[in-house]
């Protein structure tokens, strides 16, 4: 655990498209709402020691739009490191071609880790292609048991774009989480762990869960938030965007969320008979 504190950037579903590009799936300027962002961290107090981006950082994974994200993080010349994990949104072919100092061979999931004063990170892909849920590939986990005994005394931050299942009665939701076998085999893996905190994205809403007594901490992205208070049945996308900074002590962690201007305005109404028949039909292929 740092002596005193350290303080990181959590951002997440950056959305980012090529300059230009049409999408008829893009409910926002995302590339603005990425500027915005970076502007505000550049005059946070205390200089944050790395910024996460868990997952989602492009909206459909063309080269372009990863060159596109990559110019506005070199643009914004923060000088502060920033780690990337992979989203469902995000291509690895796509996210290779431009961060090959990152990840040169898109056949294998992004997981990397990194120590940052005194802090284990470790980022996971939990997304597979074609797929909205997360899950894990043969493989991962072992990875994410090696760096857990790597060096165990220092406390570990997990970055995955999914986060795990809460509530694995309800069968036809998985796909806004990791599935629930993949979120059993992480508690099992990280049962016992120094693991202070679990960072993800992916459902567009500011929400923290203690989760067997480890927090984990979603972000509402810059894309489009998530009604929270929807009618059953409704799935709304709502102009509220942010970030948050975060703030590991010897206590434990704090996250801070802060919110762009937003009108909470329906931006987009997904129509959740579509969603669960899209999953259904999934679910019916791979058991094929
Ligand atoms: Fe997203």
């Amino acid at each position: 655990m740092p002596d005193q504190h350290l303080t990181f950037v959590h951002m997440t579903d950056l959305h980012v498209n090529a300059p230009g590009m049409e999408d008829d799936m893009l409910f926002n300027d995302t590339s603005a709402t990425l500027r915005r962002t970076l502007a505000e961290i550049a005059r946070m107090e205390e200089r944050p020691a790395f910024i996460i981006a868990s997952g989602d950082l492009t909206n459909h994974g063309e080269p372009e739009s990863y060159r596109a994200l990559k110019t506005i993080i070199e643009e914004a010349a923060l000088g502060i490191p920033v780690i990337y994990a992979l989203g469902n949104h995000d291509a690895r072919e796509g996210f290779a071609e431009v961060f090959a100092e990152l990840h040169d061979d898109p056949s294998k999931p992004f997981d990397h880790d990194r120590i940052i004063d005194g802090l284990h990170v470790i980022v996971l892909e939990s997304a597979v292609p074609g797929e909205i849920g997360g899950y894990w590939e043969q493989g991962q986990i072992d990875w994410l048991k090696s760096r857990l005994a790597d060096q165990p005394e220092l406390p570990k931050l997990l970055v995955m774009h999914h986060a795990p299942n809460l509530d694995p009665e309800v069968t036809d939701m998985e796909w806004e989480s990791l599935s629930v076998a993949a979120t059993e085999e992480l508690r099992a893996t990280i049962a016992g762990a120094n693991v202070v905190g679990i960072l993800s994205g992916h459902i567009h809403l500011d929400r923290v869960s203690n989760w067997y007594g480890v927090p984990v901490i979603v972000g509402i992205g810059h894309h489009a938030g998530t009604d929270a208070v929807a009618l059953p049945g409704e799935f709304n996308m709502l102009d509220a965007t942010g970030f948050a900074f975060c703030t590991l002590r010897p206590s434990g962690l704090t996250v801070t969320y802060v919110q762009h201007p937003q009108t909470r305005e329906v931006r987009h109404r997904l129509d959740m008979n579509e969603i669960l028949a899209h999953i259904a039909a999934q679910k019916a292929n791979a058991a094929e």
